[in-house]
């Protein structure tokens, strides 16, 4: 088959954020924009010659024609080897799972992630490494250099490999395996959950529903949800993958996941919800009338998760983003095993993970897993819940108030600002970093600023040193405000004001959250200057 050197140049705007390179799909479409960074990435890893790989995505609009473009150049790159899921499907903790049990080198997921999809919405492509997670700051940084420098790329003249069904097919001297999605996650689940638990639970009469969002985790969540744990059909909503995620935005948080939170507070409501986003890496709880916040739910998973089989010996440690709440810090003392605290974003848990230090994780961005693979996993944690549910046989109500009475509560919200001006967004976190080492001490809004600093972190494991990765105020009775800007918008930038406040009173811990945070809403507005420097009166979503 003919192979091609086609001669390119450097692109603009081809950095890779903490989940690869998002961008807006026309982009991805534009003439070379694809083959370069996707060359990039094949050459900032060492080339791919004789190497296997997994390629998925989570099914939004180019997923198809990019695994195309993509499986063409792995050839000409001369690979040995693709696993591609049926269809182009895969989730990202399923194409995660795939690489550390296949023994592959690496893949590549296409995905934006909760990212609207369409050809006027988002598209993405992240490459991990054989641990099965993202790559590393230091191959990402490799990545960008060759986008700087890249003079050509290759690929070779072929017709479309036959992704739709399963087989395995030739491509130049390459094999391409087009194998089913859903299989070796449903093996890596039985494993670590009480299946017949679980089943016996939904044969008592539980009810369930999982909210898939028209994205990857549908047929997944079909399978496992109805097809073997006999949850009844219909337990799983919005369960087939569209392009554009039925138009919808698929992240799994009560503005976006609305009509599973009409459900769950309906007088009819069932006993569990959850949900999932475009790629099946993030999961939202909710119980009847009770949502759980992705920082909730992390505790509670620490609290409980000996009830699983897969970590009936208890947990090594576990690790939160700088910007969760402390909720799984106090469950983990208790416990008496170490917290980590890492910078946003998934990829700092993976030497944690790897080097058998943390066993759970989660951010506050409704994303947990554990160790199993290098990724979030949304369905593993609706499937402990589930397990810890059958186990306990109480309610999320229930749980989430034992949590609360026994550890306190943090009472937590984020505030995002979008598409801010990036100048403006900038100089607003730059002058709040200028004045951090004057704060202490200050009182801002009858609250005493106890502790500011601009968060860094020294990585345990391999001794690397993250700075920059967010501002920090600890202010008093236990309080915190954060602001950092996002590292996966694509538009502006996006400002996150991360607010939490503990409270320990047996009476207080059932208030209505913005309520109990009113005081250090304020004083984060207040010492950020936030609305004069951005012009932006309120944010765009609050969760
Ligand atoms: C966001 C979340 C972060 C998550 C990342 C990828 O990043 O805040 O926790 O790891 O998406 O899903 P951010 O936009 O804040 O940089
Ligand atoms: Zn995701």
């Amino acid at each position: 088959m003919p192979m091609q050197t086609v001669r390119t140049h450097p692109i603009d705007g081809q950095k890779p954020g903490t989940s690869g390179l998002r961008k807006k799909t026309a982009i991805f479409m534009r003439p070379h924009f694809l083959e370069n960074y996707v060359q990039a990435t094949f050459d900032g890893i060492g080339g791919v010659a004789g190497k296997t790989l997994v390629i998925g995505g989570d099914g939004r609009y180019f997923n198809d024609r990019a695994i195309q473009v993509i499986l063409r150049m792995a050839a000409a790159n001369e690979a040995a080897h693709c696993i591609v899921g049926q269809g182009g499907i895969l989730s990202t903790p399923a194409a995660s799972n795939l690489i550390r049990t296949r023994g592959a080198d690496g893949g590549l997921i296409l995905s934006a992630s909760h990212n609207p999809g369409g050809p006027d919405a988002d598209f993405g492509l992240k490459y991990n490494g054989p641990n099965g997670g993202p790559a590393t700051e230091s191959v990402t940084d490799k990545i960008y250099e060759r986008t700087q420098n890249i003079e050509c790329y290759r690929i070779c003249a072929a017709q479309d490999v036959n992704i739709a069904d399963q087989g395995t097919y030739d491509l130049n001297s390459m094999s391409v395996e087009v194998i089913d999605p859903i299989a070796a996650y449903v093996t890596a689940m039985e494993k670590l959950f009480d299946f017949d638990k679980i089943k016996a639970l939904f044969a008592r009469g539980f009810t369930m529903r999982f909210d898939a969002m028209h994205a990857v985790t549908g047929p997944y969540a079909h399978a496992i949800l109805e097809d073997i744990l006999g949850a009844p059909k219909g337990t799983v909503i919005n369960g087939t993958p569209s392009p554009d995620f039925g138009g919808g935005h698929p992240d799994p948080n009560p503005i976006w996941a609305k009509e599973l939170m009409d459900i769950m507070y309906a007088d009819n409501a069932p006993d569990f919800g959850a949900a999932s986003d475009g790629d099946g890496d993030r999961n939202m709880i909710v119980g009847r009338h009770a949502y759980v916040t992705p920082s909730d739910s992390l505790a509670l998973l620490v609290a409980k998760a000996h009830l699983a089989p897969g970590y009936k010996d208890g947990l090594a440690g576990v690790a939160r983003s700088m910007p969760t709440s402390r909720a799984a810090d106090r469950v983990a003392a208790s416990l008496g095993i170490d917290c980590y605290e890492t910078p946003t974003g998934w990829k700092f848990f993976g030497n944690l993970l790897d080097a058998g230090k943390a066993t759970l994780c989660g951010e506050e961005s409704a994303g947990t897993g554990s160790d199993h693979v290098r990724e979030k996993d949304g369905l593993w944690a609706v499937l402990l819940w589930l397990n810890i549910l059958a186990d306990t046989g109480q309610s999320v109500a229930a749980l989430m108030e034992e949590l609360w009475q026994t550890h306190g509560r943090y009472y937590y919200s984020r505030l995002d600002y979008e598409d801010v001006d990036s100048d403006k967004a900038n100089a607003m976190i730059n002058a709040l970093r200028d004045k951090l080492a004057d704060l202490p001490g200050t009182t801002i809004k009858g609250l005493t600023v106890e502790m500011a600093d601009e968060f860094a972190y020294d990585d345990p494991v391999d001794g690397s040193r993250s700075t920059n990765q967010g501002l920090r105020l600890i202010i008093d009775n236990d309080a915190r405000a954060i602001f950092r800007l996002s590292g996966t918008g694509t538009a502006g930038s996006t400002i996150r004001v991360y607010l939490e406040q503990l409270e320990t009173d047996p009476t207080k811990l059932d208030l209505p959250p913005q309520d109990a945070l009113s005081d250090i809403r304020a004083a984060a507005l207040e010492v950020s200057d936030l609305v004069a420097m951005t012009g932006r009166d309120a944010p765009d979503v609050i969760t």
